[in-house]
């Protein structure tokens, strides 16, 4: 029986219009269209428009990824083997903090073809709608990406010079700057916390290593943290994207 494929596709950092092109011609092919939590609800209206099966595979609350994980490669391989085009859509880019190198380790071990379709990160992407350049000459120019729950010792080797941006550290924002001040930043490093980017309702909070927690203990949504001089940038654009 003939095996089908599966697309793994980055669907960008929730502004529907950061879709690719590639990213949108495989949606219009496949069959079935398996998506994550992390998927801008204007792109899963548009899933939802078209005439195909669409899953959610997002993590509930208080579930293990790895179970889950093992449900969605499983997921995968059922349609695959029954000759369909899977659309395996994530948030930002699938293989950054995205466990999309997982998905096609195990695709590979099955031998099920499939296909690797890059997507707009939030890493950059959600700075740059905030009007924070993650360099910028006299600022900055190198960038470290770490994950916030990465254990705390992590912490005590970062560079006390450049840019630090944080993905998945709204819940641990305090004891990273508290962290990040006792490994020898000045606690008046500017920080900005940029909630639901590029999306309508994205939101960008500035503070310090020192105050940001408490500035942002109402931040609910998926957030990005940014440390360095560079956030600084954006009180000179006053008028940025208007
Ligand atoms: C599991 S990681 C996935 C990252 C994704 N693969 C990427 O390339 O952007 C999830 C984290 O990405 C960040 N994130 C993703 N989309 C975001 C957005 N629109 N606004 C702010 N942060 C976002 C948050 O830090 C969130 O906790």
């Amino acid at each position: 029986m003939k095996v089908g494929k599966v697309y793994i596709v980055g669907a960008g950092p929730g502004d529907p219009e950061l879709l690719t092109l590639k990213a949108v011609k495989v949606i219009k092919k496949a069959d079935v269209i398996l998506y994550d939590k992390l998927v801008g609800s204007k792109i899963v209206e548009f899933l939802k428009e078209l005439d195909k099966e669409i899953v959610y595979v997002g993590k509930n609350s208080g579930e293990k990824g790895s179970k889950r994980q093992e449900e969605i490669n499983n997921i995968m391989k059922k349609y695959a083997k029954e000759g369909k085009i899977v659309v395996r859509l994530k948030g930002g880019d699938p293989f950054v903090f995205g466990r999309g190198g997982i998905e096609v380790e195990f695709l590979a071990k099955e031998g099920i073809p499939f296909e690797v379709i890059p997507g707009v990160s939030s890493i950059n992407s959600v700075p740059t709608c905030a009007g924070i350049p993650l360099t910028h000459p006299g600022y900055s120019s190198s960038i470290l990406i770490v994950a916030g729950r990465d254990d705390v010792e992590e912490w005590k080797k970062t560079p006390l010079k450049g840019t630090i941006v944080i993905l998945m550290g709204r819940d641990t924002l305090d004891s990273i700057c508290k962290n990040l001040i006792s490994s020898g930043r000045d606690e008046k490093t500017p920080v900005a916390v940029v909630e639901n980017g590029t999306l309508p309702e994205q939101k960008v909070i500035v503070g310090t290593l020192k105050d940001i927690a408490t500035k942002t203990k109402n931040v609910k949504g998926p957030a990005i943290i940014i440390v360095g001089d560079v956030v600084k940038v954006r009180d000179k654009l006053p008028n940025f994207n208007q």
